[in-house]
């Protein structure tokens, strides 16, 4: 006999805002979905999963997140097939991924029950959030972070695990200007990269601030020790094209196993396109752009998805990309997962899950 997930309480709001959303002018993460999900763990055990109205929490200012920063998030998109039928896209990565997370800053795991069931029941109840218009999406992110009422560093007992949505146009509306830092360091080996940490944006604020301020969108990070290796952009992956091997730098613990990379991977490799996961330099970036072999290069994020790389600002200098008309392999990658997402082609990975 199958048995069904017990049913989550849901409180729905008096007053729906989704008629004032204007699906012609939608910021980046400034609107938000009518309901979210909240759940406690308390007394080593997860209790009162519920949906509610979108809205402030009660939150004491002795909550150790705000303090010692336990506090994870997790990234991911809702869309539409053509039916009008919601679709999310790997969210079982998203749920392996922010439990990682969590066993990193000392946290439990999350239940499977309370992040998949939670998800599935939200997006549904919300599923009109889902804007249907090209280039736009429901952003959603589940965030979960340390409630005891309590100063002194140690793990809380105590936590708060939230899903809020967003509706979310183009992250970049152009192609991408990068800057390398060899300022700041993002993570080493033995930290936090390779986890979905706040703190690591917290970290990488200054940085990209100077990165705007001169003109870039967003910063490339090198390796702690020889600040000289590729590691990922601020909120994405990334791949080069040289000589027409994909290359993107390998998952040492430094970086964030990104599930755009994962995909974007295998797509290529389904393809018989050659792809390598391996360090790779700066310095091999700029010689292969100064001879012409680098075609193209591009980040790989939920948010900002393909991303083409137009510029790479490096040591004083602007390495200029060919145009984004002639990235062969990106242009294709990207219709490709569009497709899938939307289900519009085949799924042959079983990435889609119908909520
Ligand atoms: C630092 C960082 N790297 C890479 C990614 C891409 O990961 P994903 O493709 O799972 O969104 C993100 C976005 O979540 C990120 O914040």
């Amino acid at each position: 006999m199958e048995t069904q997930p017990p049913q989550i309480p849901i409180e729905k709001t008096p007053n729906s805002r989704l008629r004032e959303l204007d699906r012609d002018e939608i910021p980046f993460g400034k609107i938000f979905g009518d309901h979210m999900l909240t759940a406690t763990y308390a007394e080593g055990k997860w209790r009162d999963v519920k949906i509610v109205p979108y809205g402030p929490l009660e939150l004491s200012p002795a909550s150790s997140a705000l303090h010692y920063g336990q506090a994870i998030f997790e990234g991911m998109k809702a869309y539409k097939s053509g039916a009008g039928e919601p679709l999310l896209f790997r969210p079982r990565d998203n749920f392996k991924r922010i439990n990682q997370s969590a066993d990193r800053l000392c946290m439990p795991p999350i239940d499977e029950s309370v992040f998949m069931d939670g998800l599935a029941a939200l997006i549904r109840l919300d599923a009109d959030w889902i804007p249907n218009k090209k280039g736009s999406v429901l952003y959603i992110r589940p965030v979960y972070f340390a409630t005891d009422e309590s100063v002194g560093l140690k793990p809380s007992d105590s936590y708060k695990f939230v899903i809020l949505t967003c509706p979310v146009g183009a992250y970049y509306s152009h192609p991408v200007k990068l800057i390398v830092t060899d300022q700041y360091v993002r993570a080493f080996e033995g930290g936090t990269g390779a986890a979905k940490v706040a703190g690591n944006y917290a970290a990488s604020l200054l940085a990209d601030r100077e990165a705007k301020a001169k003109g870039y969108d967003n910063v490339i990070w090198l390796d702690g020790i020889h600040r000289k290796y590729i590691e990922e952009c601020g909120t994405m992956n990334l791949a080069f094209v040289i000589d027409g091997v994909v290359v993107t730098p390998k998952l040492t613990g430094t970086i964030l196993a990104g599930i755009t990379r994962d995909s974007v991977l295998t797509l290529f490799r389904d393809w018989g396109i050659p792809v390598e996961e391996r360090a790779i330099a700066i310095d091999e970036v700029a010689e292969a752009c100064g001879s012409g072999t680098l075609t193209e290069a591009f980040g790989m994020g939920t948010a900002a998805t393909i991303a083409h790389i137009s510029t790479i600002g490096y040591q004083g200098r602007d390495l200029i990309l060919p145009p984004v008309t002639e990235r062969k392999l990106g242009n294709r990658v990207l219709q490709a997962l569009e497709d899938i997402k939307t289900g519009k082609c085949e799924d042959p990975h079983g990435w889609i899950d119908r909520v």
